[in-house]
């Protein structure tokens, strides 16, 4: 493994893993920086390239939660292959014996009747080369690994790759207060992309809680990596780490913008929320362009269109009635918030049918384990929109 590339060095197969049924969000997201050639795959996105590629795609992709660089692939017919091909690999060139390791992944195989055994058949092999090598082993970490690995079999094939995010790119570093049911930060990222907006209209979310779905949409509009933030990243603890070529990479991305391209606006009843939302904004340059009121979502001051993005309460933790709130807000988009764009994640179906507007696009996606709709609405002047 090389960080610095050549015309004649082999490409690296990279694969980019994303939530349920955003496969196609990140891919539009890697055309657009610059990776026009990929494969969709269930969860992930598969593109070749270079150590370089591997460091600005942890700093810049904002859909994807980690990224992997594929060290082996092989095929085996029994358990002892697994150890025995793993032993061929040579861990010591990817990383020092003083860094802590560990091994996770995804088994579909009827050769493993144990789904943990291996798992610990891969780590006996980097621990036994290790020891063989230099008389002296790396120790396991599972919580906190310098060095993730991650393995996948299917049947009788065997992708051994590393990797190179280590905690989950959702952790941006940014959000430090968050409410009772924040949105995760790659979903907000990716439900911005499939909205659709255009990163020019007036931008809303009348229920914006810890302020993910703002602070993504000014990323994005500002030109800012969501990435800009975080510190931790796991390719620092490769032994090929270039740490020239990260600096130049991290240091010419854009951090401070002196305005926004379209007005970003934020709402939410609780003041505690409004407060959290206000310093998580205050990480970012642009922090105090966007404006946050604390009130209720029908006395937001704003004139349409607009396009609104936002995640209502779900449950009654976050409002004492929801098919009574869920029933105004279909009654104030319809009469005070035409002629503008709408969407809306929840979990709460009853929620939906009580807005009582018809959508013009329904997904299903997954705010971490919660199973949710995200439903766009189109409303116009006039009767056009009503069910
Ligand atoms: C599901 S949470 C939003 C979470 C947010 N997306 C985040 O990442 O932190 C819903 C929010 O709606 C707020 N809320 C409840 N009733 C409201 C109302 N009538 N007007 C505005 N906000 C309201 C709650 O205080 C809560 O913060």
């Amino acid at each position: 493994m090389h960080s610095s590339q050549n015309a004649k060095s082999t490409p690296l197969k990279i694969t980019l893993k994303c939530f349920f049924g955003f496969e196609n969000i990140l891919a539009e997201e890697l055309y657009e920086l610059g990776y026009t050639q990929c494969e969709q795959l269930n969860r992930a996105v598969q593109i070749s390239g270079s150590w370089d590629d591997v460091y600005k795609l942890n700093l810049f992709c904002r859909c994807a939660i980690s990224i992997l660089v594929e060290i082996d692939q092989f095929f085996i017919q029994s358990e002892e292959d697994l150890y025995k091909r793993s032993l061929q690999i040579k861990w010591h060139e990817i990383f020092d014996v003083n860094k802590t390791f560990a091994v996770k992944g995804a088994i579909f195989s009827p050769i493993f009747k144990n789904t943990h055994y291996p798992f610990l058949l891969v780590k006996d092999a980097i621990v036994d080369t290790f020891n063989k090598r230099f008389n002296q082993r790396p120790n396991i970490d599972v919580k906190t690994p310098n060095v993730l690995f991650d393995l996948y079999i299917k049947d009788k094939q065997v992708t051994i790759s590393v990797n190179t995010s280590g905690l989950p790119l959702f952790q941006r570093g940014y959000r430090s207060s968050v409410g009772a049911a924040p949105l995760n930060e790659v979903v907000a990222a990716c439900l911005v992309r499939m909205s659709g907006w255009d990163r020019k209209q007036t931008f809303v979310d009348p229920f914006c809680g810890s302020g993910t779905i703002l602070i993504e949409a000014a990323l994005l509009a500002a030109g800012i990596p969501s990435n800009i933030e975080r510190q931790h990243y796991a390719f620092k603890n490769l032994k090929n780490y270039n740490a020239k070529c990260w600096e130049d990479i991290y240091q010419g991305a854009t951090r401070i913008v002196r305005q926004l391209p379209c007005n970003i606006i934020g709402g939410d009843i609780s003041d505690e929320m409004v407060l959290k939302a206000r310093r998580n904004l205050r990480k970012f340059s642009f922090g105090r362009l966007v404006e946050i009121s604390s009130t209720s979502f029908d006395q937001l001051k704003m004139e349409p269109p607009v396009f609104i993005l936002t995640n209502p309460p779900y449950d009654q933790r976050l409002a004492a009635n929801i098919l009574d709130l869920y029933g105004q807000l279909g009654t104030w988009l319809k009469h005070k918030m035409a002629p503008s764009s709408v969407c809306i994640i929840s979990s709460s179906r009853e929620g939906f049918n009580a807005i009582g507007l018809k959508a013009s696009a329904k997904h299903l996606v997954y705010n971490g384990d919660i199973e949710c709709e995200f439903r766009k609405y189109e409303l116009f002047e006039g009767k056009k929109d009503l069910n």
